[in-house]
C-alpha cells in the first residue's frame, strides 16, 4: 500500500451485545422501534449507536466506549447514545479525522427490521452530519441458534472508515 493512503485512512470496527428484557424500548440507531419487548443497558441501551461509536474510536485509536461514558456514572444512566456517536466523532475529528462511511449489522431475531432502514440511515447520518449513503444498516436473524437466536439479547457489529486530509 502506498504511503498516501496508509496516512490518510484508518480503519476501526465495534461490536455489542445487550439483553431483550420486557418493559424497556427497543432503539436502533436512535430509532424506537415498536416491540414488545427492549434491551437492557444502562443508557437507552441503542446496541447498534454502541456498536457504531466502538468503531470510530477504534479507527481513531481513541480507546472504547467504555473508557469514555462508563456505565458507573450516573451522567449516562437512560442516556441517548447518539450523544456518544457525536462525542466519538467529535473525538476524532479534533486529531484532523472525518468519517468516510459506516456499515453496521444488526443482529436480532425479530421483529422484522427492514422496514425502519431507511428512518434509521437517516438519523445515523443526521447525527454524524453525513449523507444517508454514507451510512449503511444491514439486518440479520442468528437462524434460532445461539443466545441471540433464542431471543435472549441482540447484537450489532460495525466498521468505520476514516480519513485525514493531508
Ligand atoms: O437472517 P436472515 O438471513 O434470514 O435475514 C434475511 C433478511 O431479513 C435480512 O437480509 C434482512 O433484510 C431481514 N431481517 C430483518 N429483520 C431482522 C432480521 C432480518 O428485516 N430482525
Ligand atoms: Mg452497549
Amino acid at each position: 500500500m502506498s504511503d498516501l493512503v496508509a496516512g490518510h485512512l484508518r480503519v476501526g470496527q465495534g461490536w455489542d451485545v445487550h439483553r431483550i428484557v420486557a418493559g424497556r424500548p427497543l432503539i436502533l440507531g436512535g430509532v424506537s422501534i415498536p416491540s414488545e419487548f427492549g434491551l437492557e443497558g444502562h443508557s437507552d441501551a441503542d446496541v447498534l449507536s454502541h456498536a457504531i461509536t466502538d468503531a470510530l474510536l477504534g479507527a481513531a485509536a481513541l480507546g472504547d466506549i467504555g473508557m469514555h461514558f462508563p456505565d458507573t456514572d450516573p451522567r449516562w444512566k437512560g442516556a441517548d447514545s447518539l450523544k456518544f456517536l457525536q462525542h466519538a466523532r467529535d473525538l476524532a475529528a479534533e486529531i484532523g479525522y472525518s468519517i468516510v462511511n459506516v456499515d453496521s449489522t444488526v443482529i436480532l431475531e425479530r421483529p422484522k427490521l427492514k422496514d425502519f432502514r431507511t428512518a434509521i440511515r437517516e438519523k445515523l447520518a443526521e447525527t454524524l452530519d453525513l449523507e444517508a449513503d454514507q451510512v449503511s444498516v444491514k439486518f440479520k436473524t442468528a437462524e434460532k441458534v445461539g443466545p441471540v437466536g433464542e431471543g435472549h439479547s441482540a447484537e450489532a457489529q460495525a466498521i468505520v472508515m476514516l480519513c485525514r486530509p493531508r
